[in-house]
């Protein structure tokens, strides 16, 4: 059997731990042969691909990024996209096709496998932690460590100049990261996509860290809003597609109304990709090559349209399509827990 791998959307950490797991059993136990489609499902699309053998991911578990290359393309809005993914499928003579991605890379699995029959397999990636098919996805729990390990370091300059440090972290519907990274760097202010928060508020709890003689540390990702009234949008460019402040937006919007408001000397950090980039933690290694081993066994059964996913400690098959079914968002009982450290 010859297996097409390819990873698509935002780049995560892990990536490439799945991609050695899938080759190295697919090769030694199966007796698979692989070929790497490049740069997402633009590969399959215009017929991409790069060798994929053991010597080809020699070394890379450790490595961030893709060795296939990433994109957000997808052939169902292609003209011809699905003839054309299924023709390069045929001439490379790939019988399964792994897709190792997010919301919108799975999506189109499930929709090619359902509609079109291509026989595909998914493995979920996003640092976001936004998939609700699965516990936990690899790439995670890195931009966690470095956006707590960044935190940790503000407290210092927070507490040198008795200043507001305001850090922007990603998630644009979801706050996983804001939150764990929140919790675990002890920040006084966590703010969420999934709650608009009240500016009054924040700058209470800021007002009252000073108080205490301590400088405080706001954590906001990169989708939260503020209530409506609060924010005043002046050029229409500040929103997203999605009607959420833009990317880089939002956490030096509230830096300057902080500052405004409290008086108080404020600064931004956007910590932005450098939370995708570079090695991935030992967790995320382990999850990315049990995902490995585990998706390479479903394609061996030929369990196509599954997904696999982390349940406890257990590694289960899920129907591609309930993978993409909805988005997983912090529960407002666990956001309240963390409302113990705000001020
Ligand atoms: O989904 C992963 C993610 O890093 C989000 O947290 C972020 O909003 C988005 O991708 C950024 O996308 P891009 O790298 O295309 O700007």
């Amino acid at each position: 059997m010859r297996v097409g791998v390819l990873t698509g959307g935002g780049d995560c950490p892990g990536l490439n731990a799945v991609i050695r797991a899938m080759v190295r059993k697919g090769v030694q136990n199966h007796g698979f042969e692989f070929t790497g489609f490049r740069d997402g499902w633009r590969g399959p699309l215009e017929g991409l691909t790069r060798q994929l053998d053991i010597p080809a991911v020699r070394g890379i578990l450790p490595r961030g990024g893709t060795i296939l290359g990433s994109s957000r393309t997808n052939p169902l809005k292609a003209e011809n996209g699905v003839r054309r993914v299924k023709e390069n499928l045929a001439k490379y003579e790939v019988d399964a096709l792994v897709a190792i991605g997010g919301e919108d890379t799975l999506g189109v699995a499930a929709r090619l496998y359902d509609e079109y029959g291509v026989p595909c397999v998914g493995v979920p990636k996003t640092i976001d932690n936004d998939l609700s098919a699965t516990d936990y996805t690899f790439g995670f729990d890195t931009a966690v460590n470095i956006a707590t390990e960044a935190i940790d370091r503000l407290h210092t300059t927070a507490e040198s100049h008795m200043r507001v440090l305001v850090v922007e972290v990603m998630g644009r519907h979801a706050g996983w990261i804001a939150l764990h990274a929140g919790l675990a760097g002890g920040a006084n202010v966590i703010l969420l996509p999934e709650q608009r928060f009240d500016l009054d508020q924040v700058c209470g709890w800021v007002e009252s860290r000073f108080q205490a003689s301590y400088a405080p540390i706001v954590v906001v990702a990169e989708g939260a809003m503020p209530k409506d009234g609060d924010l005043v949008v002046k050029d229409a460019d500040q929103l997203d597609s999605f009607g959420h402040v833009r990317l880089s937006g939002i956490g030096d919007w509230l830096a300057k109304e902080i500052e405004k408001r409290t008086g108080k000397e404020a600064r931004t950090t956007v910590l932005g990709h450098i939370q995708r980039g570079g090695t991935p933690t030992a967790f995320d290694r382990w999850l990315a090559t049990r995902f490995g081993l585990h998706a390479i066994d479903a394609v061996r059964d030929r369990e196509f349209g599954t997904m696999v996913a982390l349940r406890g400690t257990d590694i289960v098959r899920v129907p591609l399509t309930e993978a993409t079914a909805k988005l997983k968002t912090v529960d407002p009982a666990l956001y309240a827990e963390a409302g113990v450290f705000f001020g």
